[in-house]
């Protein structure tokens, strides 16, 4: 059995800036794997060169054992790679519901997405029943007909979850959930993704941050650090070990964290303890990470755009 995604290689340029270097990576079927690194390291790169957002100058990609390294964005997502958004990024007063529709449309693209979203007054009864599913395999069944911009960011994170699942993803890919959501919130979308994980069985691939949501998430995971894969294994192992201390530690600036620099002590505890305590510094994180973010057009602005 081919696993649902392998990237062999990846090698991504920014003018002079080697984002990503020789990146090797695969997700078996069902599997819940992390890629983990700091700011900077690669990850939102590297997620979008599995998407197709980015070409990667180097390196292949397979899904279920086909070669989709030519394939643009709505094409890899039609053969079964889910992905959600940071940010709720469609009109803000439309429904929850509706933001569901949208997305299963998109993807089987029956006629036009403009004249979809203006008919949507009359979406079929089957697309009803399968959005509702969705909604209430996430818990959000009484927020259906709730707009958009009523909802919390936690809430907004799993309408995108939702989102990606209406297509059916073999593999859901998720960068940085966490991003902007506080403890008990982050525990909560994991908690929910477990759960209809375990229901639909598809492969999830991490991509984050928060060292505590992928400790917990995760079964295996890859550690991102300058663009190169410096550790991967089972994700305890990782956490524990001297590659993980040694990443995140570099990456904690005493200068920015001056409140808590007397947190690196405990060595035992700092390879999960430093970095989570990194993570809710997200909204000021350095610039590294935002181009990426950019780059990335709704994805029903993407379809659309490449159909034409
Ligand atoms: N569009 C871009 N143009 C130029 N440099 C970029 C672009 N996207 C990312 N980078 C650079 O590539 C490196 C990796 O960034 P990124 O993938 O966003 O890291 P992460 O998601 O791990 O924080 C950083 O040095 C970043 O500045
Ligand atoms: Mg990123």
């Amino acid at each position: 059995m081919s696993p649902v995604i392998a990237a062999t290689g990846i090698t991504k340029r920014f003018s002079g800036i080697v984002a990503l270097d020789g990146v090797d990576l695969s997700v078996e079927e069902g599997e819940r794997v992390g890629l983990i690194g700091p700011n900077g390291a690669g990850k939102t790169t590297f997620f979008n060169c599995l998407l197709g957002v980015l070409r990667a100058d180097e390196g292949t990609v397979e899904l279920d054992g086909r070669d989709v390294t030519g394939l643009p964005v709505h094409q890899r997502a039609r053969l079964g790679i889910g992905r959600t958004f940071q940010r709720i990024e469609l009109f803000p007063d439309t429904t929850v519901r509706e933001h569901l529709l949208i997305a299963e449309r998109t993807k089987r693209r029956t006629g036009r997405l403009w004249k979809d979203l203006v008919g949507l007054g009359r979406p079929r009864p089957d697309e009803i029943a399968q959005c509702d599913e969705v909604l209430d395999l996430l818990g959000l069944g009484a927020l259906a007909d709730e707009p958009i911009e009523r909802l919390s960011l936690g809430q907004g994170r799993l309408v995108e979850v939702g989102r990606a699942l209406m297509t059916d993803p073999k593999l859901l890919l998720l960068d940085e959930p966490s991003s902007g959501l506080d403890r008990s919130e982050t525990a909560a979308l994991a908690e929910t993704l477990g759960e209809v994980q375990a229901e639909r069985g598809f492969a999830i691939l991490l991509v984050e941050h928060d060292v505590e949501l992928v400790a917990s998430f995760t079964t295996r995971c890859y550690l991102l650090d300058f663009g190169r894969l410096i550790a991967e294994g089972p994700t305890a192992t990782l956490m524990a070990s001297a590659e993980m201390r040694h990443a995140y530690l570099g990456d904690l600036d005493p200068a920015t964290d001056a409140g808590e620099s007397d947190g690196a002590g405990g060595d035992a505890g700092a390879g999960t303890g430093a970095p989570a305590d990194a993570a809710p510094s997200d909204t000021a994180e350095p610039p590294a990470a935002d181009p990426p973010e950019a780059l990335e057009p709704p994805a029903a602005a993407t379809d659309e755009e490449s159909s034409s």
